[in-house]
């Protein structure tokens, strides 16, 4: 459930006319509803709270909003960073250290340094060379590092291929079949303390099942870790469920079903879990305002141009994402359309032979559940300056970033002396 919902013919966020905003701010913008950030964390932890005392961290790559972190640190959550921006972000939003994850592929040794001096719960280990760059960095610190290895259980996560990651061809984590050997390593270097498990198999999953068989293995290797000599205390199992984006679509598995899995596959785990969601805590918390520029007639459907593009909200062109569009102010008639923006080429597409109401010329539409993953993967592609963030509470709304300046944009850039 989120609190968007039409009021009086006008599309609300909370007690906010979105026409409000875009008068206030300009167009495109993004809207952001507290009460349905709130309400997902809360539904989340009452989900997985038959599991015991888990860590919920935010995945901040879903949105690293400082408003957004500050809101969901006030409702404990912890965060999954991935970057030191993303550390530093977390930091600087109230979230305690004790409630930090770093997880990550690639992450440097001034990264390893940072964390580790400023203090987190764990780093998500993904080989033995990060293991042994880590120690040392910690080493020379004179501090240990909290480690864990990520698992890769080599599990078909059914989702969209670019954001599966449990693949055994994938990039990500050490394979399963390879784990003891890896802990073994671990435990031979100075200046690790090999506290935890990790998985993470893929995002917007809409099945539980992969997820269950993957918890499985991991079940299974922590109780031969414990064999082998391991003080596992820890067990990360990274985020990935699913949400509505098309309404006409069943419903993925909800953050209840998906608790009650995890208690029955833990049961008897004896650890701390940790959990990495991102998209389900705030991807329906937030919508894309834009205005439609004009209607195009086209040779097949017409093409409605609206002022957001895909460097605004990029998942339609980069994984042929599904966001439904609804006018603001919606009225009895549909049409069926191309809903396009205005960037010079044919991706610049957020839907083809989308029927919705219908709007012209100087109407607002909203893009739906573009809380995740949306405003953080936006770019200054065509020199279009970076859209603003707006933050809704009960009928109080605030800029929370501002809209980029086009100025700014422009002296970015550095001519070389000898174009001076
Ligand atoms: N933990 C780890 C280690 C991750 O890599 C991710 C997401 C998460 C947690 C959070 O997953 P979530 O609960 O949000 O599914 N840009 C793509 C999604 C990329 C997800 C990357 N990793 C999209 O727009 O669909």
């Amino acid at each position: 459930m989120d609190h968007f919902e039409v009021s009086g013919g006008v599309l609300h966020c909370e007690g906010v006319a979105l026409p409000a905003i875009a008068a206030a701010v300009g167009t495109p913008v993004y809207v952001y509803s507290t009460a349905t950030m709130v309400r997902h964390a809360q539904v989340f932890r009452d989900a997985v709270a038959a599991t015991g005392d888990p860590l919920i961290a935010f995945a901040v790559k879903a949105n690293p909003n400082g408003a957004v972190l500050a809101t969901l640190a006030r409702e404990g959550l912890g965060a999954d960073v991935v970057s030191i921006g993303e550390y530093r972000r977390a930091i600087a939003a109230g979230v305690p250290p004790e409630r930090i994850i770093f997880s990550g592929v690639g992450k440097t040794a001034a990264e390893m340094e940072y964390a580790l001096r400023g203090g987190l719960l764990q780093f998500n280990l993904e080989s033995v060379e990060e293991a042994e760059m880590m120690s040392a960095v910690a080493d020379r610190l004179g501090l240990r590092a909290p480690v864990a290895f990520r698992i890769n259980p080599d599990v078909d996560a059914r989702t969209h291929k670019k954001i599966a990651t449990g693949g055994a061809l994938s990039k990500f984590g050490v394979p399963i079949d390879e784990a003891l050997d890896c802990y073994a390593a671990a435990r031979d270097l100075p200046a690790l303390d090999v506290q935890g498990v990790a998985v993470h198999i893929g995002s917007q999953l809409t099945d539980l099942a992969p997820l269950e068989s993957a918890f499985g293995k991991v079940g299974t290797l922590i109780g031969e870790l414990r064999e082998a000599g391991h003080d596992i205390r820890f067990a990360d199992l990274g985020g990935g469920l699913g949400v509505p984006y098309d309404r006409d679509m069943p419903h993925p598995p909800g953050p209840a079903e998906y608790g009650a899995m995890v208690a029955r596959i833990t049961a008897d785990w004896d650890v701390r879990l940790v959990f990495e969601p991102g998209r389900l805590i705030v991807a329906n918390a937030g919508v894309l305002l834009s205005e439609v520029i004009r209607v195009k007639p086209g040779v097949g459907d017409d093409f409605v141009v609206v002022d957001a593009a895909m460097n605004d909200l990029m998942r339609p062109s980069l994984y042929d994402a599904y966001h439904a569009i609804d006018p603001v102010r919606p009225g009895n008639s549909q049409m069926t359309v191309n809903v396009v923006g205005p960037i010079c080429e044919s991706g610049d597409t957020f839907a083809t032979g989308r029927t919705m109401g219908t709007v012209g010329a100087g109407d607002l539409v909203v893009f739906r559940t573009a809380g995740a993953y949306a405003a953080t993967m936006a770019s200054t592609y065509n020199s279009r300056p970076l859209t603003p963030e707006v933050m809704v509470s009960g009928d109080r709304f605030a800029v929370i970033r501002e809209r980029q300046d086009i100025e700014a944009l422009i002296a970015a850039d550095v001519l070389p002396e000898w174009l001076g």
